[in-house]
């Protein structure tokens, strides 16, 4: 069988196309690095010692695309292919919209044409926007709080509709809740540009000196230490998630929407004893103000991805801080190396 993975060289893409390649797949990776480097597929090629396919393009380009669709009999797409920053989607909202809606127009037409109409998508548990109660079921009231957020609704509804016009569209839904973590190998991992957003890449360039102190985004909370609480996943469960998904999609009629979460909330307070303890290394922090649009508790309920999918996360706390601080010790600039 043969996956074409869009956005296979970032963090989750990475790490899936890992997978992928142990369990017997061939895969083409499909990027346009504009947030990864594709060193991240070299090391998968040597982890696994097997080659990939990879292709430097854009999903907006429907050339790109179709050079890909004509060459290869693609069997499925996983596409993780976005742009993720929220902060940066509320400044350049057209932007987001254009790359990932946009984008996946293009994806979906081209696929369509080539006559494959098997997708799995990356959406996230933003789209829960602040929900009501915890722990999130999938059923749950939908809504956006951001552009970063809508454009994953706005996909997620396209895909449905698609389906409904197309009943040989085979969509797999999946809301991941906060991946972390890297291989346990050291040799792939999460390598952000600039200051990181969120919260395991800021702990850990904290503990290997790359940044003087962690600000909390608030104490003061309706949670057990007054910290925000979230659903840390890791990512090589996470990649796991996405075999199963396509062990699923043959079988699948319609549309699939699934949680990848543990169903474990842990607050920064909690993350940053986890870490400390993991990495024998200091945290220093200090309290700030609130950060805008935070919530104060998200974490899935797993229950629907047992049942439907067959899958669970397994890796701890420990396991997601020991990986996260091998991959920062070994590449403490990422990807890039120094001279
Ligand atoms: P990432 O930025 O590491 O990976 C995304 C990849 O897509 C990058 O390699 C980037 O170069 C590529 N890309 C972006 N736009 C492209 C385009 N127009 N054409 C071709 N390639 C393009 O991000 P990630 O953390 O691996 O996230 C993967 C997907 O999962 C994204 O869609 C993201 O929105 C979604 N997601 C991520 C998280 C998270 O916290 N990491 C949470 C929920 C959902
Ligand atoms: C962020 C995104 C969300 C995305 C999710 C997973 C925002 C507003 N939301 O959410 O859309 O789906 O990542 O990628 O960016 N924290 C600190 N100090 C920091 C960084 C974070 O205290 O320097 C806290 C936050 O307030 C939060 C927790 O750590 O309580 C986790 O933050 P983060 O990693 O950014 O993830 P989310 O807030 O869940």
């Amino acid at each position: 069988m043969t996956v074409l993975v869009t956005g296979g060289a970032g963090y989750i893409g990475s790490h899936t196309t890992l997978l992928l390649l142990e369990s017997g797949y061939e895969v083409i990776v499909f990027d346009s690095f504009c947030n990864a480097s594709p060193e991240s597929i070299r090391r998968v090629e040597k982890l696994t010692g097997k080659n990939v396919n990879l292709i430097e393009g854009d999903i907006r380009k429907r050339d790109d695309l179709k050079k890909v669709f004509s060459v290869h009999k693609v069997d499925a797409v996983i596409h993780f292919a976005g742009l993720k920053a929220v902060g940066e989607s509320v400044e350049q909202p057209l932007r987001y919209y254009e790359n990932n809606v946009c984008g996946t127009v293009q994806l979906c037409e081209v696929m369509a044409e080539h006559g494959c109409k098997s997708i799995v998508f990356s959406s996230s548990a933003t789209v829960y926007g602040d929900p009501h109660t915890t722990p999130i079921k999938e059923d749950f009231p939908l809504y956006a709080t951001n552009p970063y957020g809508r454009s994953k609704l706005m996909v997620e509804e396209m895909l449905r509709d698609v389906y409904v016009s197309d009943s040989e569209w085979k969509v797999v839904l999946l809301r991941y809740f906060n991946p972390v973590g890297a291989h346990e190998s050291g040799q792939i991992g999460e390598d952000p540009s600039g200051i990181p957003n969120n919260l395991m890449p800021f702990i850990a360039q904290t503990a290997v000196g790359k940044r003087e102190k962690l600000s909390i985004f608030g104490d003061d909370y309706d949670t057990h230490d007054g910290t925000g609480v979230r659903d840390y996943i890791h990512v090589v469960d996470l990649a796991e998630g996405h075999l199963k998904a396509l062990e699923k999609i043959a079988s699948l009629n319609g549309v699939l929407t699934v949680n990848l979460g543990t169903g474990q909330g842990y607050s920064v307070l909690d993350m940053v004893s986890a870490f400390e303890k993991a990495s024998g290394k200091k945290v220093p922090y200090e309290i700030a103000p609130r950060r805008s649009g935070d919530i104060a508790k998200c974490y899935a309920d797993p229950g629907y991805a047992r049942e439907v999918l067959g899958w669970e996360a397994k890796k701890s706390i420990n396991e997601m801080c020991e990986d996260t601080w091998r991959w920062q010790r070994k590449n403490p600039n990422g990807y890039t190396e120094i001279s």
